[in-house]
């Protein structure tokens, strides 16, 4: 390709997609419009890159020629510095520190490609199964990338998957399959909640994509490909995501003063790991105030009961610090609802929207963001409850569907997934694609369907 072509394609995808392709890495531009080409049918590169810069951008568009200029290269253990870091310093810290309080573990491989990266976690966490015995662990894996994400939920790999990994984790993890390849253990793949995220497009923290309230964030060889803007509006929105305290975790190339200034970088042997720096108050109004105050009347109802966790153990709700009654309008507490969900503080956020529904019971956003919130807790049942209570108020609530299509899913009751999912589908068809649903946070009707799209596929392999 000519340097004038290069250069038009390169200014085009970095303002059109956020990818960064500087002049040292042309060459890997031009290989990646070689694969295209030859996959979507041009004669030639020259012809596939014209016809990309002169085509309207769509998000289809975008995305589909994301899966040829970025890499989606990873190994189980990758970069084991870092793993070693999380389960010799990061866990145990934070489970010492929610010793007696709500135990619950939220973490996200942002930009998981095949899935080695979140599964080598889950197998890391499950190694350290008598201390996480009675823990919620939530592991959120996403990726711009269909194809990947289809191969991640499927968790069968060849041996490629596993240079540089000890031999202890495919023979403890996996077993053979008649063709050679290794599949994982049901009980790992389990523990991966996989899911379609532009991080470059995307709004998050948000309580319907599960990106709020997370204890380690690992981003890893993913930033190197965005712009300097959108890695560092990737970077603050990931700082957003994260609980005080919390870690994130990106690639030793990608450790930069700038990028992450906001956090505090923490340098250990041969790695520098980023922490949120918080007032050290999480979890503090919960069980440390409650001894010295009366609990609050309006709250009293589900202190000590007790709920169902998604393992199937039962929990008793956890005593949470009193919230003043709101002043006017009810409905008027909840952002901060939300504020607290997105800060961890489930119990606290619960307490006060279980006021607001009393005062509003017919209001189905209301009990969605009840669900979204009971769901982070791990009530499953509850939240599917809930969800339930929208759907009778309002039939026509897309995102109730995809929620309880989600929760089938986890559930492994194929029926309603595909039942719900259909309903999400037919739903979203009165929407145009640029309308933002109702109680989404900010999600279009168009970027749902993209979502719900890979969720549909990732189904249909789950059976496999
Ligand atoms: C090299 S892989 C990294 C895999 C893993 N984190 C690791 O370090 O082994 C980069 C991944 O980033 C994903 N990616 C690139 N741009 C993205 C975006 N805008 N949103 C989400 N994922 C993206 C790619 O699809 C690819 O799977």
């Amino acid at each position: 390709m000519s340097d004038a072509l290069l250069a038009r394609l390169s200014s085009h995808v970095a303002s059109h997609m956020g990818l960064h392709f500087p002049l040292t890495k042309w060459p890997a531009l031009e290989k990646a419009f070689n694969s295209a080409a030859g996959e979507l049918g041009f004669d030639n590169p020259e012809e596939c890159a014209n016809w990309f810069i002169t085509t309207p951008i769509t998000q289809e568009l975008v995305e589909s020629m994301a899966g040829y200029l970025t890499i989606g290269e990873t190994y189980f253990l990758r970069e084991n510095r870092s793993f070693e870091i999380f389960t010799a310093e990061i866990i145990p810290e934070i489970i010492r520190k929610r010793c007696g309080d709500k135990q619950r573990l939220r973490i996200w491989s942002a930009g998981c490609a095949t899935g080695e990266e979140p599964y080598s976690m889950a197998i890391l966490l499950d190694k350290m199964n008598n201390a996480l015995k009675e823990w919620n662990i939530f592991i959120l894996a996403t990726d711009i990338n269909p194809k990947a994400l289809r191969k991640a939920t499927d968790g069968i790999y060849t041996e490629w998957s596993f240079r540089n990994t000890p031999s202890w984790l495919k023979e403890n993890y996996f077993r053979k399959s008649a063709d050679g390849r290794l599949q994982l253990i049901s009980q790992i793949k389990k523990m991966v909640d996989f899911s379609y995220l532009n991080l470059v497009e995307d709004f998050y923290p948000s309580l319907p994509s599960g990106t709020n309230a997370m204890d380690v964030i690992f981003c890893r060889n993913v930033l190197m490909y965005f712009t300097p803007e959108f890695a560092r509006k990737v970077v603050e929105c990931f700082y957003r995501s994260l609980v005080d305290e919390g870690w994130l975790i990106v690639s030793p190339c990608e450790a930069s003063q700038v990028l992450f200034s906001q956090f505090k970088a923490v340098s250990f042997q041969d790695a520098v790991l980023y922490r949120k720096e918080g007032n050290g108050e999480r979890g503090k109004g919960t069980k440390a105030e409650s001894g010295n105050r009366r609990i609050g009347e309006r709250g009293k109802s589900r202190i000590g009961e007790t709920v169902k966790l998604r393992n199937g153990e039962t929990e008793q709700k956890e005593a949470v610090s009193p919230i003043p009654p709101f002043s006017d309008s009810p409905l008027q507490s909840v952002p901060l609802c939300r504020t607290l969900a997105n800060q961890g503080k489930l119990a606290e956020a619960l307490m006060l929207l279980e006021q607001v529904i009393a005062a509003d019971k017919l209001n189905p956003g209301l009990h969605y963001l009840q669900a979204m919130i009971l769901q982070e807790q791990g009530a499953d049942s509850e939240a599917k409850a809930a969800l339930k209570r929208v759907l009778y108020l309002d039939q026509k609530f897309v995102l109730a569907h995809v929620a309880l299509a989600t929760l089938a899913l986890r559930q492994g009751i194929r029926k309603d997934f595909q039942r719900y999912l259909e309903n999400a589908f037919s739903l979203l068809g009165g929407y145009q694609a640029d309308e933002i649903l109702p109680e989404s946070e900010g999600m279009t009707a168009g970027r749902l369907m993209k979502i719900i799209g890979a969720m549909d596929v990732m189904g249909d392999r789950d059976e496999s």
